[in-house]
Order: C-alpha cells, then sequence, then structure tokens
C-alpha cells in the first residue's frame, strides 16, 4: 500500500463517521511562541480542545504535516523520521473512550486488515492525577484483543501533553504492531518489535500554570496515526525507508554512495527531505529559531554525505526525489536556490575543517575546547556536529573548554558575528551576551515580584540593542510592579554576583528541581547556569562571568504577546 492510500482510506472512513476534513496547518505554528514547529495534529487545534467553538463542528480529520527535532538522536533507526505526516481524529466533545476505541479498532482490523493476533494494546494505569482506564481496556477485550495483550502503564508512557508547558492533555491508549511473524503471548513495551502506530488521547485535563491538573468542561477524544510507520508495517517492511516516499530517495543514496553506512544514508535522506519542507514554509537557512534548524539539518546532512564518500554537491539529486514522491505542492526554486546557496557556504569550508578536525584529534581523549571552538566560529560546525564526529571516534569535547574560548573571543572582539550560539542569540557581540544575562535576572526578579513561581521563559531574542522577553503570565503587569522588577535586578547587578555553570544529565538537572525549556533540546547533557544563589536556569549560554559587567538594567515595554503570555523589551544602559 503506497501512503497516499493510507491517507485516503483513513479520511473516507473518518468522514462516513460524520467527520469534517480539516487543513492540513502550517509546519511554522501562528501565535505560539512555546515551539519552532508544528509537532502533532493537535497542536493547532488547542483553542478548540479547550472548549472553543470550531467552525467545522465537533468531529474534524486530516493529515498534519510535523517535525520533531526531539527525537534527532534516533533518527538513523527504523523508524523515527524528523519530518513524518500524521493521520487524526477529533472529538471536541463530543464521542468518547468507547465509541473511539470501537473505531480504531474497526479502521485496524476491519478496513486494513491487520492481523488482530499482532495488536497490543496500552492504557494508562492511573495515578494522583486521573484513575485506571479501564474502560478502554474493556472495550479493547470485548471487541477481541487477548487481555494479555492489554498493559497498563503509567504516565511516562500513557498520558499525553501538548509541547508547550501548559495545555489540554489526558490519559491515552496506545496500539502496537509485532513486525515479526512469531508473535509474544504478552505485550512488552520494551520489545522494539512491538512498534507504535496510533494513539487515541483522551483530552479531558488542562494542565494550569501551576502544573495541576484540572478537568476541562469536555472530554475531548485527539488521535494520532504516523503514516511512514504505518504504511511499512502494512507492507510488511521492517523500516520506514523502505516505503513509496522515502525508497527512491534511499535509491537515490545508494547510487551515490558504494559505502555499507546504512545511518549515514538515512540521516542523509531524513534530513534533506525535512529540509525540504520548512524551505517549503519560506524559513530560510540562518542563525535564528527555525532557520537555525534547517541550518543544522542541512549541514548534519551534508557532513554525512561526506562521510559517505560523496564528493560532488549532491543535495540537488535528492531533493528532487523529494518533490518526485510527495504529493505536495513545493516552491522548487526557491528550495533549490536556498539549498545550493547553504551548500557553498559550508562545502567551501567543510572539508578543511574536517581536516583540521583529524589532524589535532590525533591521539587524544578530548578534543580541546578550542578546537571546537575554531571549528564553530572559522568553519561553521555546530557544536554538536563537532561532538558527533568525536563520539564517532571514542572522544569527548571539551565542552567548557569551548564556552570558554567563545567568551574570551568576544571579549576581544565587539563585532564578532559567530551566529546565533543557541537560546536565542542573534549574534555574538559583548552586549547581547550581556543581555543574555540580564534575561535571567529579568525572569527570576518577576517570578519574585509577581509572586509566581511557575512562570517560565516562553521565547526570548536579544539584539545588541536590547531583550525582549516571553513568559506565561496571566494579566497586564503594572508600572509599579515594572520598577519593582527594575529595582530587584540593579540591586543583583549591584552586588556583583558570578556567573557559572554546571554540566549535568537532563535527568539531575530535572531533579534538582532546575526550571527551563527541557523540551526540543538537541542531545542530552545539559548546563546549568547560576547567578550567585540568586538564579539557576538551564541554559546553553554565553553569559558573562559576572555581574559587574553589565551596567544599568531598564524595562523599555511590556505588552501582550499571545494568550496567557506576556512580552518585556528592556535594556541595558
Ligand atoms: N497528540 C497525540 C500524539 O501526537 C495524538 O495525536 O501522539
Amino acid at each position: 500500500m503506497e501512503s497516499k492510500e493510507l491517507k485516503k482510506k483513513y479520511i473516507e472512513f473518518f468522514k462516513k463517521k460524520g467527520h469534517k476534513n480539516i487543513v492540513n496547518a502550517s509546519l511554522i505554528p501562528e501565535n505560539d511562541p512555546t515551539v519552532l514547529f508544528t509537532t502533532a495534529g493537535m497542536h493547532p487545534l488547542v483553542p478548540f480542545l479547550l472548549g472553543e467553538k470550531h467552525p467545522q463542528g465537533k468531529r474534524l480529520v486530516n493529515v498534519q504535516k510535523c517535525i520533531r527535532t526531539s527525537d534527532i538522536e534516533e533518527v538513523g533507526d527504523d523508524c523515527h523520521l524528523t519530518f513524518f505526516e500524521m493521520l487524526g481524529n477529533w472529538s471536541l466533545g463530543d464521542y468518547f473512550k468507547e465509541e473511539m476505541v470501537e473505531m480504531s479498532y474497526e479502521f485496524l482490523i476491519d478496513v486494513l486488515k491487520l492481523d488482530k493476533e499482532r495488536i497490543g494494546i496500552s492504557c494508562f494505569k492511573g495515578d494522583k492525577d486521573a484513575g485506571k482506564d479501564t474502560v478502554s481496556a474493556e472495550k479493547w477485550g470485548a471487541l477481541g484483543i487477548n487481555k494479555e495483550r492489554i498493559a497498563f502503564l503509567p504516565k511516562s508512557e500513557n498520558w499525553w501533553e501538548s509541547p508547550g508547558e501548559t495545555g489540554p492533555c489526558g490519559p491515552d491508549s496506545e496500539m502496537f504492531f509485532y513486525i515479526r511473524k512469531k508473535v509474544p503471548k504478552k505485550f512488552d513495551v520494551e520489545d522494539k518489535n512491538w512498534v507504535e502506530i496510533w494513539n487515541d488521547v483522551f483530552m479531558e485535563y488542562n494542565k494550569n500554570q501551576n502544573g495541576k491538573y484540572e478537568k476541562l468542561k469536555q472530554q475531548n477524544v485527539d488521535t494520532g496515526m504516523g503514516v511512514e510507520r504505518t504504511v511499512a508495517i502494512l507492507n510488511g517492511y521492517d523500516n520506514v525507508y523502505e516505503i513509496d516516499t522515502l525508497k527512491p530517495l534511499m535509491d537515490k543514496v545508494n547510487k551515490l554512495s558504494k559505502k555499507n553506512d546504512v545511518r549515514s544514508k538515512r540521516i542523509v535522506v531524513d534530513h534533506l527531505r525535512a529540509a525540504v519542507f520548512i524551505l517549503n514554509e519560506k524559513v530560510e537557512p540562518g542563525n535564528l529559531e527555525q532557520g537555525y534548524v534547517l541550518r543544522r539539518l542541512i549541514r548534519r546532512a551534508i557532513r554525512h554525505g561526506k562521510l559517505l564518500g560523496i564528493n560532488h554537491r549532491f543535495c540537488k539529486d535528492v531533493v528532487d526525489e523529494v518533490f518526485k514522491v510527495s504529493d505536495y505542492k513545493f516552491n522548487k526554486k526557491f528550495i533549490l536556490n536556498e539549498i545550493k546557496k547553504e551548500e557553498e557556504k559550508f562545502d567551501r569550508s567543510l572539508n578543511q575543517g574536517m581536516r583540521i578536525f583529524e589532524k589535532e584529534s590525533k591521539g587524544l581523549k578530548i578534543v580541546s575546547g578550542k578546537l571546537a571552538f575554531t571549528l564553530f566560529a572559522s568553519y561553521g560546525f555546530p557544536l554538536e556536529m563537532t561532538r558527533e564526529m568525536a563520539k564517532e571516534k571514542g572522544l569527548k569535547v571539551d565542552e567548557k573548554g569551548f564556552e570558554k574560548a567563545f567568551e574570551e573571543h568576544q571579549k576581544l572582539s565587539r563585532t564578532a558575528t559567530a551566529g546565533r550560539f543557541k537560546s536565542g542569540l542573534a549574534d555574538s557581540s559583548e552586549m547581547t551576551t550581556k543581555l543574555h544575562t540580564a534575561t535571567h535576572l529579568l525572569l527570576q526578579a518577576l517570578k519574585e515580584v509577581l509572586h509566581d513561581e511557575n512562570i517560565m521563559q516562553k521565547g526570548s531574542n536579544i539584539t545588541p540593542e536590547r531583550l525582549r522577553l516571553d513568559f506565561n503570565f496571566p494579566r497586564k503587569v503594572e508600572r509599579d510592579e515594572l520598577d519593582k522588577i527594575e529595582d530587584k535586578v540593579n540591586e543583583q547587578i549591584k552586588k556583583k554576583l558570578e556567573v557559572k555553570f554546571e554540566e549535568m544529565s537532563l535527568e539531575e538537572a530535572k531533579k534538582k528541581g532546575v526550571k527551563g525549556a527541557f523540551e526540543h533540546k538537541y542531545g542530552e547533557k545539559v548546563k546549568v547556569y547560576s547567578i550567585g544563589s540568586y538564579s539557576k536556569e538551564l541554559c546553553a549560554g554565553p553569559h558573562v562571568s559576572s555581574l559587574k559587567e553589565l551596567g544599568k538594567f531598564k524595562i523599555k515595554k511590556e505588552e501582550s504577546s499571545s494568550s496567557g503570555v506576556r512580552r518585556i523589551k528592556a535594556k541595558l544602559l
């Protein structure tokens, strides 16, 4: 079965059951500073899940294009993709668990003709926030799924939350298919041969700003089925790269390289395919936000091309195949031109950079921070690329040293434009670094003055002229409060506190109660920056080393950014 056919079958099935087919929304979320890309079909539907009336009714269905960078490390395995399509249907306060489970069963078994004996099911086990989902489990059982293949699992497995910190959420029931012939008696989520294909989320809660789950006024259903995975399963393939929308891309890369490095080939295919869809939203490679993700995808694909021994500029060859196999309209001229420019830009320095890396890292256990910084600043190697190159040789990167080199470089060069380092920096000049540190102070002062520990950064953008911080807060911040916030920040600056960072795993940081945007991170080691004992935040840096460099802090503007999100612009004088 081809992707097109599965999509058609799904839409037709739910249309027959009274659903309206809604648009496939943009990959760039509108009015949502919390995430860079649309990561699921429910994303554009948040206001309606919360209770607003949808113009097309209470039963909706669509195909949604999605980008997920949180699983980037897994790409290259059999089933994780950066870009994928998701089939979904929604009940906005209409049908709930029993009816949804029944429709899921009917679609999988009667329409797609999957073997019932190869289906495994997981349901929510229950905890202090919500009860055990016996309703779904009993329905699955009544429909004929063997009890042993229905497992009850905790929140970590069977609970779905929107990508931001707050929003609609709830327990889910997931459907898995066993990809080998000899099916075990019991369903076991740890056995990778059980591949998840569909997720029925029962969204009857809202996670509020205090992290508490409150009941929504309506019971919703939000489901998601990965197109690529399901097509692979329906055809009996053991990986997604065999399906109609990916195989021609793999064939092309196989023609370009005779090497037997399947992972690199899959990364080239996955990243360039994702890049085409991001470019199709008119995003250009750059040093900020979506543009920076795009740049890293293209550059990583090019490096893996080199590893495969491909010695010419090959991106176009693969991109042309993406155009051929997809049923989307593309702005081909723009996409090819941008890819070509980025490839030329990077190609010139990549070979040199790789040579330097080979030479300098010989005989070492650790790649020095200085080398990593040279590769970053002079050859355009994102840090994670150096980290990956090092890993291939069994080496580590001295990331603290990298940070130090970065900071020293700024002190030497006021005009350096090494590009957005990470986390919202528009350039690397001294002023943006200072403003970045001031942003941490501001966030902490907001929590204190507004008496709200749950205030979180929802977006940040820094230019050499000003900082801009978006944060969750339900009302306008009054001028007298802004004055107090300014005073607090300036009080800390006067104390000349030291700024330091520690490296730890994401788990350790979470345990220590460090606040920060934990989702959508590239790489697993994180940095925790502290300013004296005043503030502690998950952040990639860079920062000044002492507050004595900062000067006077002044808030220029406070305004609404989007629903429940405020925006402050501030300066250092
Ligand atoms: N939102 C859920 C998911 O992404 C179901 O669509 O899995």
